[in-house]
């Protein structure tokens, strides 16, 4: 099967003629190490910028977390973490063992309506599940009458002190009226008190800082907490210095910041990501238009539907699925990252489990050439997020000139898509170059449920006095 570069061999049976079109896909979505170079460099340029007076893409927000656990932190602490499709609440007991805890949790989902109402239906929501949980392990008022809260709050948020922070914008397709431009530490504080919870909270944190300080905490050579989920983020510490829009600040010299650097918005004005029609479509039917650009051709959120809308087109097309009926299939959102997921793990000969898959997600039977052509399809959608990803991660390494370490990856894509890790490692070798006969120099560690403990840890280091934050 000439001309194709990428896994023909999943499309060996079929007529090289019958899939000549699949060329212009492997042409918008394959990325060559000289693209991946090209794109970190002018992320590494974007990083610098966000940190600058004016400020450019990335919003490079300093977090107030003035530096890592020692690993001796102790206490108990309540936190909750607020991502794109689940609240977690947690307690979690850090003991005097060093590197030791201990923790209780639940998830509860976040309904689709609450995405999209006002903040004050959001915010009682999460109280009442908050309330819930309290009763539920009958957590009573500390000896100051109230129970601390950390919370962890997985969008943009511009930070004054530890304890605030104003929302920039929603992402993730989230629309809720009433929180943008606002502080949401009081908001959500507010709506404790119409439920008359005794609760206050302490910090408030991204999910990419609590992964950073939660996986530094068990391996020190951890130096990013990223994320890999419905959104896309990571975090890294940056000396104090090196951060200009902070220089009135009059932090000390030797002080050093976490900044979450919330790179999702990375290229929003569109230099060097190669967008392909899909990706204008997904972007122009978002709930933000114009926002979020790199994040929506990376993360778990967008890759589904991503290919949902290729499979529609290819069936107008007359190329797939021809005399089936695709109505589930054309359904908004109908394919979830898990779809994919689940479909690049059958290796066996007649892809039945992938075939179960259509049946039972889109009450679609396709033949085994439609299903070796899908499958050579997401595999094209998810190698790109992949390689994609890498270049943020690569850019932090470069920007900090970190040769070598550890990154802390958290988030269900990253953990269920067991193709997703290789596929992101192989794009950082390409941008980074290490001797073909070495170990990655910079490893892709999962750090899975570390938003509980990394919340605690940020509220310890507050509550012991060890942050040293100057707030601005
Ligand atoms: C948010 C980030 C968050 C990331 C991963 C993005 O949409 O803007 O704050 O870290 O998703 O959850």
């Amino acid at each position: 099967m000439s001309g194709f570069r990428y896994r023909p061999e999943i499309l060996q049976g079929i007529p090289d003629h019958e899939t000549t079109y699949l060329k212009q896909y492997e042409h918008w979505f394959i990325l060559e190490p000289e693209q991946l170079k090209r794109i970190t460099d002018h992320f590494v340029r974007e990083l610098e910028q966000g940190l600058s007076k004016e400020g450019g893409n990335i919003p490079m927000n300093p977090t107030w977390v003035m530096g890592f656990p020692s690993g001796y932190e102790t206490g108990r602490i309540l936190t909750l973490d607020m991502g794109g499709t689940n609240l977690r609440v947690c307690r979690v007991y850090l003991s005097s063992r060093k590197r030791h805890f201990e923790q209780i949790q639940r998830t509860f989902k976040l309904p689709e309506e609450m995405k999209t109402g006002t903040g004050e239906q959001l915010w009682d929501f999460i109280a009442g599940r908050l309330e819930l949980f309290l009763e539920e392990h009958n957590i009573t008022s500390e000896h100051d009458g109230t129970i601390p809260l950390s919370f962890t709050f997985s969008f943009p948020v511009k930070q004054k002190s530890i304890r605030s922070g104003i929302l920039q914008r929603w992402t993730k397709n989230f629309n809720v009226s009433g929180v943008e431009g606002h502080d949401v530490v009081p908001q959500l504080e507010a709506a404790f008190l119409r439920q008359k919870l005794p609760v206050r909270i302490v910090a408030l944190l991204n999910d990419t800082t609590g992964t950073l300080i939660a996986s530094h905490y068990i391996d020190p050579k951890v130096k990013v907490g990223s994320i890999f989920s419905t959104g896309c983020n990571a975090a890294y510490m940056e000396e104090c210095k090196l951060i200009p829009k902070l220089e009135n600040a009059a932090l000390p010299d030797k002080a050093s910041v976490i900044i979450n650097t919330e790179y999702g918005a990375f290229d929003n004005d569109r230099k060097v990501l190669p967008l392909n029609p899909f990706d204008w479509q997904i972007d122009g039917e978002s709930a933000r238009p114009g926002t979020q650009i790199y994040e929506k051709m990376v993360s778990g959120l967008y890759i589904g539907e991503m290919l949902r809308l290729i499979l529609v087109t290819l069936h107008e097309q007359g190329k797939l699925f021809k005399g089936l009926d695709i109505t589930r299939l054309r359904h908004e959102n109908s394919l979830e990252a898990s779809f994919l997921s689940v479909a690049e793990l059958d290796v066996s000969e007649d892809l039945g489990d992938m075939r179960e898959e259509f049946t039972e997600s889109l009450s679609l039977s396709p033949d085994l050439n439609d299903l070796k052509v899908c499958r050579y399809l997401i595999g094209l959608v998810a190698t790109r997020a992949a390689r994609l990803y890498a270049c943020g991660i690569a850019a932090i390494c470069k920007k900090k000139n970190m040769k070598r370490c550890h990154i802390g990856v958290d988030g269900s894509a990253f953990n269920k898509y067991s193709a997703f890790k290789g596929r992101a490692a192989q794009g950082l070798r390409d941008i980074l170059d290490w001797p073909p006969d070495e170990l990655d120099w910079i490893a892709l560690n999962p750090s899975e449920d570390g938003s509980g403990v990394g919340a605690a840890l940020a509220a310890a280091l507050i509550i012991e006095g060890d942050h040293k934050a100057n707030p601005l």
